[in-house]
C-alpha cells in the first residue's frame, strides 16, 4: 500500500482546501449529501470540489484530472457533458422549462417507459429517487390497507425508510415499528418477517440487484412469497434501471414486480425519476397525494435524438 502511495503523483489541492474552509462556514458538514462529504474520502489524497466533467473524466478546482469510477454516485450513465444531452438542454431552454399545464414530452416519455420496462403500464414522474420510492410505498399502503414494509437495500431519505437506520434522529419512533429488513439472497429472512407480521405487510421493496447477483432464483422466490401474503412487490431500480439492461434488472432476470422506481440511471444527472407499474396499482395515484409540481416536463434529454 505504501509503495503504491509513494508512486502516486503529488497533487495540489490549494483551491479545494480554500473552498472547503469557506463551505464549512455556510454549509453543515460542507456538503449537500452525506455520500459526497469529506468524511467519505481520504483527506489529503482526494480533492473536496470537482469543477467539471467530460465523458468519464472529472477535473477538480485545482485542474487535476481523474477517471471517475463513481460517476456522480451512480447518477451519470452516459458520461459527463454528453453532447446530445447538451444540445437537447439548450433547445429546451429556448422553449422554457416549466409550465402551468403538462407538456407533450410527459406523454411521449411515459409511453416510451411503458414500452421499455416490463412492469410499466402507467408512469408518474418525480425529481429524485426518494420521491418515487416513497410514492410507491404510499400506493402499496393504500392498495393493501396495511402499514408495514419489508425491505432490502437503500431506498432514500424519507422517514418511512431512514427509521430503519441508526441515523434516525428527528424521525417519529412509530416508523421503526413499521419497517423490517430482510437479507439479499436469503428468502428465509423474508419469510420470517412475513410470518411474524401476518396480513400486515403492505410492500416488499428491494433493489433487485446490487453488488452481488441473485442466486438460486432469489427474485422469483421473493415474487412468489410477496404474492402469497397479498403484499405488493416493488423493485427499486433507481440505480439498476436502464443500466443492467434497458428494461432494468427486471428485464434481465425475467421477474416482474408490481411497481418499480427509477432515477439515477434515467436522467444522466438531471433531477428526474419515475414510479411505474401495473395499471391496477398505478391508478391509486389518482387517490394518494403525490405532487411533482416543478416537473414541468420530464427530462428533455430523454427524447434526445442522436
Ligand atoms: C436504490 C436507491 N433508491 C433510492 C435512492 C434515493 O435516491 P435520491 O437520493 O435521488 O433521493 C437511492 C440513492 O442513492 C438509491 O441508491
Amino acid at each position: 500500500m505504501r509503495a503504491y502511495a509513494n508512486k502516486m503523483p503529488k497533487l495540489n489541492f490549494y483551491q479545494s482546501t480554500k473552498l472547503f474552509k469557506r463551505a464549512q462556514e455556510v454549509i453543515p458538514s460542507a456538503t449537500q449529501t452525506f455520500s459526497k462529504g469529506w468524511t467519505q474520502f481520504v483527506q489529503g489524497a482526494t480533492p473536496n470540489f470537482i469543477q467539471r466533467g467530460e465523458g468519464v473524466f472529472v477535473y477538480d478546482v485545482d485542474g487535476n484530472r481523474y477517471t471517475d469510477y463513481m460517476m456522480a454516485l451512480g447518477a451519470i450513465s452516459m458520461g459527463y457533458a454528453w453532447e446530445p444531452m447538451k444540445k437537447a438542454a439548450l433547445r429546451q431552454l429556448d422553449d422554457g422549462l416549466v409550465f402551468t399545464l403538462p407538456h407533450p414530452l410527459e406523454v411521449e416519455v411515459a409511453e416510451l417507459l411503458t414500452k421499455t420496462i416490463p412492469c410499466a403500464e402507467m408512469v408518474r414522474f418525480g425529481k429524485n429517487g426518494s420521491d418515487v420510492t416513497s410514492g410507491a410505498i404510499r400506493v402499496a399502503r393504500a392498495v393493501t390497507g396495511r402499514d408495514k414494509i419489508a425491505f432490502c437495500g437503500y431506498h432514500g431519505w424519507q422517514d418511512w425508510y431512514i427509521a430503519s437506520t441508526v441515523r434516525d434522529l428527528g424521525i417519529p419512533k412509530f416508523n421503526k415499528e413499521l419497517i423490517f429488513e430482510f437479507k439479499y439472497n436469503d428468502i428465509d429472512s423474508l419469510k420470517k418477517i412475513l410470518e411474524e407480521n401476518p396480513n400486515e405487510i403492505a410492500a416488499v421493496i428491494m433493489e433487485p440487484v446490487g453488488l452481488i447477483e441473485p442466486q438460486d432464483n432469489f427474485l422469483a422466490k421473493v415474487r412468489d412469497v410477496a404474492t402469497s401474503v397479498g403484499a405488493l412487490l416493488i423493485f427499486d431500480e433507481v440505480v439498476s434501471g436502464f443500466r443492467m439492461a434497458l428494461g432494468g434488472a427486471q428485464a434481465l432476470y425475467g421477474v416482474t414486480p408490481d411497481l418499480s422506481t427509477c432515477g439515477k440511471g434515467m436522467g444522466n444527472g438531471v433531477p428526474i425519476s419515475a414510479v411505474v407499474g401495473k395499471r391496477e396499482y398505478m391508478e391509486y395515484f389518482d387517490k394518494v397525494f403525490f405532487p411533482s409540481p416543478s416537473v414541468g416536463k420530464p427530462s428533455p434529454w430523454l427524447s434526445v435524438k442522436q
